[in-house]
C-alpha cells in the first residue's frame, strides 16, 4: 500500500464525535503500552504522526486518522493500565466496547498483544467478545525485536493457543520492520473486501 497522505481527522471522546463516515475502516486495540500507536506509526511509515509514549496510558480518546482520503486506521485507548482511576477504566471500557460494537464501516480489528508477556484475562475477554460480534481480527504480537527468533516461535503458538486461534498471530517489530508486509496483506484484504 502506498501512503500518499495520513493525517488525524478526528480525536472522539463519545460516540457523539465519532466521524459520519462510510469509508472502511480498521481499528487497534490491546493492553496499554503494546504497541498500537506505534504499529500504526510502522504501518504508515510516518514516525510521528500517532503519539506513542513509553509511559502507558497515552492514548485517551479515539483517534481517527484518515488515510489516501480512502480509509481510516483507528488507535483504541489501551486497557488494563492499573494506575488509571477505576472510574475513567470503565468510561474507557465502554467508549471502546461502543465503537466497537456499533461500527457499522469497522472492517476489522487488529488486537495487539506484547509477544514478550502473551494475552491477559482482558485480551482473552476481548477475543471472545470480537468473535461473539463476528468482528474480523488479526492478532499482532509485538516488540518481536525483543526476543530471539527461537523464544519468539515458541511465543508465537503459545498465544494462539492462549487464545485459541485457528492462525498463528502475525509478529511485528517496530525496529526491524518484521512482518509490516504480511500485516498490510491482511489489511488490504479487510479493505478490498465489499
Ligand atoms: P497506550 O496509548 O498507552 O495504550 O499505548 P500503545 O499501545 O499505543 O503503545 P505505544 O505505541 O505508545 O508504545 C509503547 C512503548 O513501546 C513505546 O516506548 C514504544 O517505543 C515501545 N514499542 C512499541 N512497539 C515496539 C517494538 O516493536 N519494539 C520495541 N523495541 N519497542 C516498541
Ligand atoms: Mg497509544
Amino acid at each position: 500500500m502506498k501512503i500518499k497522505s495520513a493525517g488525524l481527522l478526528e480525536s472522539a471522546a463519545g460516540a457523539n464525535q465519532f466521524p459520519d463516515l462510510v469509508m472502511p475502516e480498521i481499528a487497534f486495540a490491546g493492553r496499554s503500552n503494546v504497541g498500537k500507536s506505534t504499529l500504526i506509526n510502522s504501518l504508515l511509515t510516518r514516525k510521528k504522526l500517532v503519539k506513542t509514549s513509553s509511559t502507558p496510558g497515552k492514548t485517551r480518546l479515539i483517534n481517527f486518522f484518515l488515510i489516501n482520503e480512502i480509509f481510516c486506521l483507528v488507535d483504541l485507548p489501551g486497557y488494563g493500565f492499573a494506575k488509571v482511576p477505576a472510574e475513567m477504566r470503565e468510561s474507557w471500557r465502554k467508549l471502546i466496547e461502543t465503537y466497537l460494537s456499533r461500527r457499522d464501516n469497522l472492517r476489522g480489528v487488529v488486537l495487539i498483544i506484547d509477544i514478550r508477556h502473551g494475552p491477559t484475562t482482558q485480551d482473552r475477554q476481548l477475543k471472545n467478545w470480537l468473535d461473539f460480534h463476528q468482528r474480523p481480527m488479526l492478532v499482532v504480537a509485538s516488540k518481536s525485536d525483543k526476543l530471539s527468533r527461537g523464544k519468539c516461535a515458541s511465543k508465537l503458538q503459545k498465544i494462539k493457543k492462549d487464545l485459541e486461534l485457528t492462525h498463528l498471530p502475525l509478529p511485528h517489530s517496530s525496529l526491524n520492520k518484521e512482518g509490516r508486509g504480511q500485516i498490510w496483506k491482511a489489511l488490504d484484504g479487510w479493505l478490498t473486501s465489499a
